[in-house]
């Protein structure tokens, strides 16, 4: 008999050919994230499933599928979605996708950072609202980047990325993080290390490059935001929950801090309401990794791990707890 392929949501092609190789594909009809009860009753019976950040993989899940699953591939480089250890606990591969949405999400956090810091979202609204205006010398006036310190937290395959695209504009680097890179990523990046801490107060703009994790929840909380400069952006492309989006949304009411663009959300796809009403805030849906060419490469990775692993082979890349 077939191995049985459950795939959560609507992929490219080029990724259910790979998986039509090695099993029976059935992809999810619907168009948009299942509920969980719905997704334990689609994945009886399945080998492997393949996910999106969406689907809450664990325990439960893994048991209604049946003691034959034998893989789980997420169809992102975050795997906060997986709680890990259940899943492979029980003896189930969990793989993602790193390496080939580094530099689509590199270019999208520049993309946010020019448009919290010229405003463009901004100037875009007026133009649409159709009311009058005029340039001067005044005019809509933003931040430059040439001499400002870009601070990043977490300077992973991603983190490195933004950074040397933020040298090519003339932005000085810091970052924090569990532990130092290595001396010649930080020689080649001109990278200072600092506390999270010294990295608050002395940033221009932060960046939040970090998985999320328990020690990374909430990290930038109200006290991290009163740490920061009153003329400083925050850019959020990892996850939302890194950010306690009600107390950024406080900030920026009360321009503690000087703007902010957002990628992602605390509770996607819901966005803070309170955020919508401020000017000084730039949000975008989780468009990250949104190319043509990454979202296929992302599909096409995970469906080689699932493939590889009902295969009998090593996966690609496994996620270990
Ligand atoms: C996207 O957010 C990913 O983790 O791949
Ligand atoms: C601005 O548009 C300039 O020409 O200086």
């Amino acid at each position: 008999m077939d191995k049985r392929i459950v795939v959560s949501r609507v992929v490219p092609e080029s990724a259910l050919d790979v998986l039509r190789e090695v099993g029976d594909v059935h992809v999810c009809p619907q168009d948009r994230p299942l509920t969980a009860p719905e997704l334990r009753e689609a994945v009886r019976g399945a080998h492997a499933i393949v996910t999106m950040l969406h689907d809450r993989v664990d325990a439960e899940l893994v048991e209604a599928a049946g003691p034959q699953l034998e893989v789980v591939a997420n169809v992102a480089v975050g795997y906060d979605n997986v709680d890990v250890p259940a899943v492979t606990g029980r003896g189930v591969t969990v793989t993602n996708t790193p390496g080939v949405l580094v530099d689509a999400t590199a270019d999208l956090t520049i993309g946010l950072l020019l448009m919290a810091t010229r405003r463009l979202g901004e100037g875009e609204r007026l133009l649409r609202s159709r009311r009058p205006w005029t340039f001067h010398l005044g005019f809509m006036l933003g931040a430059g980047l040439q001499g400002k310190t870009l601070g990043i937290v977490g300077l992973g395959d991603i983190g490195q990325a933004v950074a040397r695209r933020a040298r090519a504009f003339g932005m000085d680097i810091a970052y924090t993080g569990r532990r130092r890179v290595a001396a010649d990523v930080e020689a080649e990046l001109d990278a200072r290390f600092l506390t999270k801490d010294e990295l608050l107060r002395t940033a221009d703009v932060v960046s939040l490059h970090c998985p999320l994790t328990e020690q990374t929840r909430h990290l930038i909380d109200e006290a991290a935001l009163a740490a920061m400069k009153p003329t400083a952006f925050l850019i959020n492309t990892s996850r939302g929950p890194v950010v306690d989006e009600g107390a950024l949304a406080k900030a920026l009411h009360e321009h503690r801090i000087g703007g902010a663009a957002l990628d992602v959300f605390e509770r996607e796809p819901e966005v803070e309401p309170a955020l919508l009403d401020l000017d000084n805030v730039v949000v975008v849906p989780h468009l990250g990794s949104a190319t043509t060419e990454t979202r296929t490469a992302m599909a096409e990775l995970a469906a080689r791990n699932a493939a590889a692993v009902l295969s009998g082979r090593e996966p690609l890349n496994p996620v270990r707890s």
